[in-house]
């Protein structure tokens, strides 16, 4: 991977980038981002909170829009192999921003609970991604000719990224369809979830993203996947053990063999 790539400003940001990834891990482990019915309501949910909805679509349409723009201000926009790059992203995103919160069935009556801090903090996090894997896919990268599809980053990469992305959207799934679609407002709010990966860990959607943005570092071979990627697991790996003590301090009869996010080790 490329370290240094002689725009100073890229380099230095990277520097800032890798440091707020190390900043959001350390905080994860004093507790979770406050938003959903579990983790919403806890001492980090002070100030604005809104509908999950809302929340959600609010916080991740910078994904949809910072990396395009970015992208066809460089000088290799019109190479297959970024636009390959770019299609990845926009699939990835609209699913994040779009498809996901309009299908998330939300507990009726149940109160806002999602931080505006979070939303805050996500768009910075969108923001630093979408420029630095635009900045690096469509300008500084020389790798991405045609021949790259055929590099084994490349294709250890896309196949890693297509697991993730299936193992997150079918979890995302899962958990969904544990309420219907209107929800009746006396029914136990959460529900333990079965099939699919969840027979080995209670957070197989938070293993489908890391394993999605594992994918794309290997992919695009560039260290502004590497960031993201640190971010994700900074972010996801504490909040899958918060879930899976969540399960097991309220549920007795949560399957006792199930990890929190890698089977059989952790
Ligand atoms: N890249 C990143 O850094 C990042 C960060 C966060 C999330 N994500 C991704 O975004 C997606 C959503 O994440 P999330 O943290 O909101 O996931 P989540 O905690 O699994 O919640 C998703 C939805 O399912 C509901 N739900 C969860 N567990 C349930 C249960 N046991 N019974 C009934 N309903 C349940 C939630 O309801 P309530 O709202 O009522 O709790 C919410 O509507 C995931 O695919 C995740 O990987 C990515």
């Amino acid at each position: 991977m490329q370290w240094y790539t002689d725009n100073t400003f890229y380099d230095t940001l990277l520097i800032v980038g890798f440091l707020y990834a190390l900043l959001i891990f350390v905080s994860s482990l004093f507790g979770t981002a406050a938003y959903g019915g579990r983790f919403g309501g806890g001492s980090r949910a002070k100030g604005i909170k809104l509908h999950s909805k809302t929340g959600w679509i609010l916080m991740e349409l910078p994904g949809l829009i910072v990396f395009p723009v970015v992208f066809f201000m460089g000088a290799n926009s019109g190479e297959t192999v970024p636009l390959f790059f770019l299609a990845i992203w926009m699939i990835h995103y609209s699913n994040r921003a779009l498809i996901t919160p309009l299908l998330m069935r939300v507990q009726p009556g149940a109160s806002s609970t999602f931080s505006f801090n979070v939303v805050v903090a996500g768009w910075v996090t969108l923001l630093l991604h979408g420029y630095f894997n635009a900045e690096y896919i469509a300008n500084i990268g020389t790798q991405y000719t045609s021949d790259w599809f055929s590099d084994p980053r490349f294709i250890t990469g896309i196949i890693i990224y297509y697991i993730g992305f299936v193992l997150n959207i079918h979890s995302d799934t899962i958990l969904r369809n544990l309420r219907s679609k209107t929800p009746d407002p006396s029914a136990p709010r959460y529900k333990i979830p079965f099939g699919g990966m969840f027979k080995w860990v209670s957070c197989p959607q938070y293993l489908g993203e890391i394993l999605s943005f594992t994918g794309f570092a290997i992919m695009t071979w560039n260290l502004g996947a590497v960031f993201v990627l640190a971010i994700t697991v900074g972010n996801l790996a504490p909040r899958a053990l918060y879930t899976h003590k969540w399960f097991l301090k309220n549920f007795d009869d949560y399957p006792k063999e199930r990890k929190a996010l890698i089977p059989y080790v952790w």
